[in-house]
């Protein structure tokens, strides 16, 4: 076999066997296949596209090019979610306390920031002493105490995504859907949780800009996910606005608690309702509404709240600072943004904001960047709000004075005003 030929036969539109693919993952991870030729075949299907079947061989070559995590102790019992990222998303921070209390097992690693989009991990570590590296045993151990662990990724986990994914990012081959589906359910079959409910976000904030696209994305994965053996569920969410009103680390936290005592924005908490039903559903066998009612009482009775306490605990986070948010560290400065017309808030562009708060320090511009975990964005107005001059938009926080300037400028070029109210995009789109 060649890789000229795979490369030629997927340049032309032609369907590529499962050996051919399994030729090209082995071939690329053993670095037989240069990243020339791979990038060539990136851009073919790019162009070309893929069939269901090659799709869902693509994704199984990947998903055991390295190690696998094995929950079979956990039995059927273990659940996975994943977002394709957002702006303001902290939902694992809610989703995975009310899953855990409602004895699903969350065993769960996640990323870190990327680009405009803010991290888990990032978010955990903003809480003082908490480890997002345990070893394999404390992690087990963790799981079987609380329900529930999240880590960063470790191991030799999925290596041809790790390397496909980097050759994408500078080969404009990213935003290909069967290259994205396989991406993720590689990574979501390697972590081996029986349950995977996937967050798809569309708008401006997020790789697919439509409900139509998300669609197509979160439709290529079920099927994969449901192929595969796992119980796996979409739900087409929106990231055309932030969610929620924090934005940047330790906000972020702060509004999780709010969520989990029973405060918080409206539409944070809708979106964590309805991923942990779905989540608590396939898991557990009962209907979406029953689940539905089950989330909503373990988040007004408190019971969610303890588990998130016991779990920040049980991964060595100092739970004062959860019983009494005020003792997050503080950003030295903040500033108001102001309204300069009066009108309506018609749009918000997600990704400028999110930029907004790397400007700030919530996230890095470079891999080697540390976080300030106290900077970031709490905004007071958002798309359909009304507003009139000198109302206060945005509150930005930052330890790095300098930056306000900066990121004044792009908070204001990402936000559009109307004479009259908008149209809202609908939160929830759809579920798959
Ligand atoms: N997230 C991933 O993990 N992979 C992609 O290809 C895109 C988003």
């Amino acid at each position: 076999m060649r890789m000229y030929d795979i490369i030629k036969k997927k340049r032309d539109g032609g369907e590529l066997s499962t050996a051919e693919i399994e030729f090209f993952i082995k071939g690329y991870v053993d670095g037989s296949i240069p990243d020339y030729q791979a990038s060539a075949l990136c851009m073919a299907i790019f162009y070309k596209g893929m069939t269901e079947r090659e799709t869902a061989d693509l994704t199984l070559f990947m998903a055991n090019s390295g190690d696998t995590v094995d929950l079979s102790v956990f039995g059927n019992t273990t659940v996975d979610k994943h977002s394709t990222g957002g702006v303001g998303d902290k939902t694992t921070l809610i989703v995975a306390p009310v899953v855990a209390s409602l004895g699903c097992t969350m065993a769960k690693m996640s990323g870190r920031g990327l680009g405009h989009t803010g991290g888990t991990i990032d978010k955990l570590e903003s809480i003082e002493g908490f480890n997002t590296e345990l070893t394999s045993e404390a992690f087990f151990k963790t799981v079987k105490k609380t329900g529930l662990a999240v880590v960063g990724q470790t191991g030799n986990l999925t290596p041809a995504d790790k390397k496909l994914y980097a050759l994408r990012d500078v080969t404009a081959t990213v935003d290909s859907l069967p290259l994205i589906a396989s991406s993720i359910m590689s990574k979501k079959l390697a972590a081996g949780s029986h349950t995977i409910v996937l967050d798809v976000k569309y708008g401006s904030g997020a790789f697919m800009k439509t409900p139509e696209d998300a669609q197509d994305l979160a439709t290529e994965m079920v099927k994969i996910g449901n192929n595969c053996g796992r119980n796996t569920s979409a739900v087409i969410t929106n990231m055309d606005i932030p969610l929620g009103n924090n934005i940047g680390n330790a906000l972020e936290v702060k509004e999780a608690i709010e969520v989990l005592t029973g405060k918080g924005p409206e539409d944070l908490k809708t979106v964590c309702i309805s991923l942990a039903s779905q989540i608590v559903s396939l898991s557990k066998g009962v209907s979406t509404e029953e689940a539905k009612t089950l989330t909503r009482n373990v988040l007004e009775s408190g019971k969610a709240f303890l588990k998130f306490k016991e779990w920040i605990g049980a991964q060595g986070g100092n739970t004062d600072w959860i019983e009494n948010p005020e003792l997050f560290p503080k950003a030295d400065y903040q500033y108001e943004i102001k309204a300069t017309e009066n009108g309506f808030i018609s749009h918000m562009d997600a990704e400028k904001i999110g930029i907004c708060a790397v400007i700030l320090g919530a996230g890095r511009e470079t891999k080697a960047d540390s976080i300030d975990m106290s900077a970031g964005i709490v905004l007071n107005k958002k798309t359909g709000d009304e507003i009139k001059v000198g109302d206060t938009l945005a509150t930005l926080y930052t330890c790095k004075k300098e930056t306000f300037i900066n990121a004044e400028k792009n908070f204001l070029d990402a936000i559009s005003v109307s004479e009259s109210k908008t149209h809202l995009l609908p939160l929830i789109y759809k579920i798959i």
